[in-house]
C-alpha cells in the first residue's frame, strides 16, 4: 500500500491512504505492529468496546506512514480525515495554548473527530520523527456499518427462526435486533440468581438452560424446565422492578402473565395465550 499526504485548508498534512477501502492486509508481515494496534485500540476509552472482528478488520485496513519532528499532524479544529496509532516516537498533544499531554507508542489518536463527527478537538505534533499507523474516516466508518450491518441481519436471521416471533413485523424484529446484544455463558455459569435485581431480558439462540427454584433457603433448589434455543426468559423480574424502560415494555408487554418456563401443569394454554399477547403487544 502506498500513502499521500495531502494539504487540508489549514494547511495540516493529514495522511490519506491509497484506495482505503481495499483492505489488503498490510501488515500481514509485521506481527509486532498488530499487536501494538490491537493493544492500542483495546487500552483506548472510546474504541475497547469494539467487537474482534471490528478490531482485525481495523488493523488489516491501517497502512504505516511516518512524519518529520516538529510536524504538526493534527490541527485542532479541521474536519478530521484519519485515526491514527503511532507506533514509534512521541507526540505531543495541545488545545490552544495548553498542552494537554505527550503521546506514545501504542496509542491511539485522532479517534474523537471521527467517531463523535466534529472537527478535531485538539493539536497533535510530532515530538521526534515518527511512525505511525493509520486508516481513513472512510475506512473506519464503513468497517463500523459493515460489521454493525452483518450483525443486524445476523440477528434479524435469528429472530426470524424463532418460533414465537414468526408472526411479527420486520419492523418489530428490527427494532429488537437493534438492542440485541450477544452473550456468552460457560456450562454450570449461572445467567440469573434468583433474588437478584434482573435487568435483561434473554433469548436463548444456542445451548440449553436449566431453569431451578429454592423454595426456602433451607430447602434444595428444585428443577422446574429446560429452556433452549428460542426460549425466553427474564422478563418477569424486569416488571417486577420496573427496570426497564417503557419501550422495552412495549415489547415484551404481554409476557407478564405468562409462564414462559412450561413447567406449569396448562403449560401450552399459557403459553399460547402469552404469545398471542406479547404479538399484540409488538406489532
Ligand atoms: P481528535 O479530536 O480527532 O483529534 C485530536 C486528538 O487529540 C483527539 O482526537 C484525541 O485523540 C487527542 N486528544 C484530545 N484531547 C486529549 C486529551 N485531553 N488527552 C489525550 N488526548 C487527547
Amino acid at each position: 500500500r502506498t500513502a499521500s499526504v495531502s494539504l487540508n485548508p489549514s494547511g495540516t498534512a493529514e495522511v490519506t491512504g491509497d484506495n482505503m477501502f481495499d483492505c489488503v492486509p498490510s501488515l500481514c508481515a509485521h506481527p509486532r505492529s498488530r499487536e501494538l494496534i490491537q493493544k492500542a485500540l483495546l487500552e483506548n476509552d472510546f474504541m475497547k468496546h469494539l467487537e474482534a472482528s471490528q478490531i482485525l478488520t481495523i488493523m488489516d485496513c491501517m497502512y504505516p506512514t511516518t512524519l518529520a519532528q516538529g510536524c504538526c499532524v493534527i490541527q485542532e479544529g479541521d474536519d478530521g480525515s484519519t485515526v491514527y496509532v503511532l507506533e514509534e516516537g512521541s507526540v505531543e498533544v495541545t488545545k490552544g495554548e495548553q498542552k494537554l499531554c505527550t503521546i506514545e507508542p501504542g496509542k491511539v489518536f485522532g479517534e474523537l473527530a471521527i467517531l463523535y463527527n466534529c472537527t478535531r478537538t485538539a493539536t497533535v505534533t510530532a515530538l521526534t520523527d515518527i511512525k505511525l499507523w493509520a486508516i481513513d474516516r472512510q475506512g473506519f466508518q464503513t468497517i463500523m456499518m459493515r460489521t454493525g450491518l452483518l450483525k443486524h441481519s445476523n440477528y434479524m436471521e435469528f429472530l426470524r427462526s424463532v418460533p414465537s416471533f414468526k408472526t411479527l413485523t420486520e419492523d418489530v424484529l428490527s427494532k429488537v435486533a437493534d438492542v440485541l446484544e450477544e452473550t456468552h455463558y460457560s456450562d454450570g455459569d449461572y445467567i440469573i440468581r434468583q433474588g437478584a435485581t434482573g435487568d435483561t431480558f434473554f433469548i436463548i439462540s444456542e445451548g440449553q438452560v436449566r431453569v431451578t427454584q429454592q423454595k426456602s433457603a433451607s430447602e434444595e433448589p428444585v428443577f422446574l424446565s429446560t429452556l433452549s434455543r428460542g426460549d425466553w426468559f427474564g422478563e418477569q423480574n424486569l416488571y417486577k422492578h420496573n427496570i426497564r424502560s417503557q419501550s422495552f415494555k412495549q415489547l415484551i408487554g404481554g409476557l407478564d402473565n405468562m409462564s414462559n418456563k412450561m413447567y406449569e401443569s396448562e403449560e401450552v394454554k399459557a403459553r399460547l395465550e402469552a404469545e398471542a399477547a406479547f404479538f399484540s403487544n409488538m406489532s
